[in-house]
Order: C-alpha cells, then structure tokens, then sequence
C-alpha cells in the first residue's frame, strides 16, 4: 500500500464512524461544468448553501408579493421582529447571554458601531493595540476612527506582529504588550482566529489582560463564530464583531452580528443619547425600544441589551439562510462539531507535515489554539506557491490564495468528508512531485 492508499484507507474509517456524515447532505456541494462535485475547502471564506434556505428564501419572497408593507406585521415571521428569529442560536454559539447578541448590518460597519462606543480617546489613553497584519478592512476601520477623532493613525496604532522568524503570537507577548503601553490605551481590537495564519486565541486571557490596563476590549470573530466554541460572556469581552458568510453559512454578504457585554447594555442611559463609554452610541430607529418605536417621537428610548446598538431595520432577504443555517447547527451541535473538526483538521495537519520542508504549515500543531483552517505556505516563493494552488484548483480543489505565499485550506466538520482531506493531501503531493 502507498501512503496515499493508507490515508484514503483512514479517511474511509473515519468517515465511516462520523456521526455527523448526514449532515454534509443538507449544503448544496458546488460541482465542476462537467456536474462532477469540486473538493471544497473554503469555508473559511464562504461557507456552503445549506438547501433549507432555498425556502426559507423563497417563504420571505412568497410573503413580500402577497402581503407587501402587510409582512411587516403579518408575515409567516414577521418582519419588524425578524431578527430576533436569530438571537437565540448565536447567543448559543458565541456564549453569550441572551440580549448581549444582535443580528445586524455587516462586520466593517458593525466594528465601526462598536469603536463609536467603545474607542473613547481621552487624555493620555488615545491608542488602539492590535494585531499586524489584520485583515485589511479591521485596520482601515481602526486607522480612520483615529483620524476620525483628530489623531494621526501613525501615532496611535499599536500592531503587534510575531517574533521575527516566526509566524504566530503568543498570547504572552500580547499580555506584554499590553502592559508596555497600558495607560496609553483606549482599546484593544483582537481577532478570534487569525485570518492568514489560522491561529486561534484564549479571549478570556487578552480580556483580562486588556482590563488590567483598565482598558476595553474587542474581538473580531469573523473566524470564529461557527468554527470554534466561544464563551463572550465568560470572557468578559466588552465587544464582539462578526459576519455570518463564512463558517455561518449565512451566504454572501450575509448579515453580520454583533456582541455588548450585558453590563454595558445595563449601564447604559435608556432614555437619552449620551457621552462616554458605553453611552455614546450612534443610534437610529431600530435601536429604540421596540413597543414605543413607531410613536416616532423624537426623544430616544433605547432597547434592552444589544439590540440598542441596532440602526436600520435588518435585511429580511441576508438572513434568511442564516436561520436555516443556524437550525443546522443547532442539530448538529457545536461541541460535536468540534470534536469532529479537531479530528478532520488534525488529519489534514499529520497528511501535509509529512511533505515537509517543502511546505510549512504557519497554523499552530495544538488543536487549542486553532479552528479548522491550516495556512500552508510552499517552499520556493510566491510564483512556485501561486503555481501549486492554481494546480490545486485545475482540479477541482477549492482552497485560497492570500498573497504573497500562503494556501488556506479548511475542512468544515458540517459538511467536508475525512476523504476530501485525503484526496486534498494526495493532490498536493502529486502537484509538489510535478514541480521538483
Ligand atoms: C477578519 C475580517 N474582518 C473584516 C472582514 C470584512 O467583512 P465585511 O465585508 O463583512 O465588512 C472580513 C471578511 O472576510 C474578515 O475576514
């Protein structure tokens, strides 16, 4: 037996003993133009169409033509309170309280809501610690809420990158970062799990660290949520942002959600816009008290909890799949999820070592500080990488490129089959033995 025979053996062991292998039926596998089913590996980016939101999709189109402004109130789920359809099945798997999470907007826009009220500069306290390297659009949002206060972002943004040569940060370099600039901080955003790098982080403990310096703390879970088993509340996080289209299944551009800490909501001025953290808050109707909203009184009356950070009313049509991706989950249950993903991503993490030094993996070996993504990068530079993944994807694997050399790969347990990874690490060895 070749390797590659031993591991598709395993694969079929595994798989045969997976108790959640039903479940991978429920999403709609994307297929090649000749109808073959594509190996898919990114739901990391865009998680798969579960089949059910096909007609929870087409009850909300089927109500807006026959009941029009009359679905608000009337609606198989009516719209006006639709999206607390979505709190109870991401309060379960963010670990939240209910009240403390709300389904709204998208996650720039939301991060920006949270910095409105969490990133206070005053005095001394003026800078943002966050990681170096962060997705784009985290940074953007950052820098520009500093300018936005009249501080030069330059001056005020704290990125902590790894050690030089190595890929990952240890959270005991971010509790010492902390500590350096500690009465110079106003906030400290931090991600989940690491977009590029798939390194996942101890909340709790950067909480902690981040409010002995007496200073807020966010998260931005755009890849957590759905992927890993969070506890917000525990964790004391003041803040917590994320999409819904990646390991939610929410489809794309789906809509985002969003965590407050239940002392801040209980804190907060109910009948009035306020100053300081966590009064200040940019406010529209949708943050009003539910039973006083259509008054349309000019004096603001907050609603309990998260849901007053709300602005507009939610986009019936973006979440709509989350509700059936969220019935999923409740289903399948995300401890299970888990302890299944610890598996298929381990499998995937002894497959790909083994063709080291021509690849390194960036994602830590401990299953504690990772989800289900592995970031691989291949040894040789960027075009031998670039060359690798476009082989990956001439057949018929779908992983990601993020420039300038890494593979993201992520076997989701709802719905990826130990035999995928098989096949996955085969491909990548055949394309690898191509190249020498
Ligand atoms: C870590 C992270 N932050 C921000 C974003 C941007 O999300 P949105 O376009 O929903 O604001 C993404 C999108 O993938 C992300 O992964």
């Amino acid at each position: 037996m070749t390797p590659n025979d031993t591991a598709l053996a395993q694969a079929q062991a595994h798989d045969n003993a997976d108790v959640l292998a039903a479940f991978r039926a429920r999403f709609a596998m994307p297929r090649d133009e000749r109808g073959a089913e594509l190996i898919y590996l990114s739901g990391h980016s865009l998680g798969l169409m579960p089949l059910s939101a096909r007609e929870l999709l087409a009850q909300e189109l089927d109500d807006w033509s026959r009941l029009a402004v009359l679905g608000h109130e009337h609606g198989r789920r009516p719209w006006v309170p639709y999206h607390e359809n979505l709190t109870a099945g991401l309060s379960t798997l963010t670990g939240s309280r209910a009240g403390e999470v709300v389904a709204m907007n998208s996650l720039t826009v939301n991060l920006h809501l949270m910095m409105a009220s969490f990133y206070r500069p005053e005095g001394a306290r003026t800078k943002v610690l966050m990681e170096a390297g962060a997705f784009s659009s985290d940074r953007h949002a950052v820098a520009s809420q500093i300018a936005w206060h009249g501080l030069d972002p330059e001056a005020h943004l704290i990125e902590l990158a790894p050690r030089s040569g190595e890929d990952t940060v240890p959270e005991a370099a971010i509790e010492t970062a902390i500590g350096a600039h500690g009465p110079q901080l106003a906030l400290v955003l931090w991600p989940g799990v690491q977009f590029r790098t798939g390194q996942a982080f101890d909340l709790a403990r950067i909480a902690r660290a981040a409010h002995g310096a007496g200073c807020p703390v966010g998260f931005d879970l755009a890849h957590s949520v759905g992927n890993l088993p969070l506890a917000l509340h525990d964790s004391g996080a003041d803040f917590a942002v994320w999409c819904s289209y990646k390991y939610l299944n929410g489809g794309p551009g789906a809509i985002g959600g969003c965590f407050v800490h239940e002392r801040h909501a209980r804190a907060q001025p109910r009948t009035r816009h306020a100053g300081g953290i966590p009064g200040a808050r940019l406010t529209g109707w949708w943050g009003h008290e539910s039973e006083t909203r259509f008054l349309m009184e000019p004096a603001f009356r907050a609603a309990a909890g998260a849901d007053a950070w709300q602005v507009s009313n939610p986009p019936i049509l973006a979440a709509a799949p989350l509700l059936a991706s969220l019935a999923i989950f409740a289903e399948a249950d995300l401890a299970r999820l888990r302890a299944k993903s610890v598996l298929l991503t381990g499998f995937m993490d002894t497959l790909v070592r083994r063709l080291a030094p021509r690849v390194h993996i960036l994602t830590p070996a401990d299953s504690t500080q990772r989800g289900c993504q592995l970031s691989i990068r291949i040894a040789g530079g960027t075009q031998r990488g670039r060359a690798v993944f476009d082989a990956l994807t001439a057949r018929g694997i779908i992983c990601d490129w993020r420039t300038p050399d890494i593979i993201r790969v992520a076997p989701v347990p709802l719905y990826n089959r130990f035999a995928e990874v098989a096949q996955f690490a085969t491909a990548l060895a055949e394309i690898l033995e191509r190249q020498q």
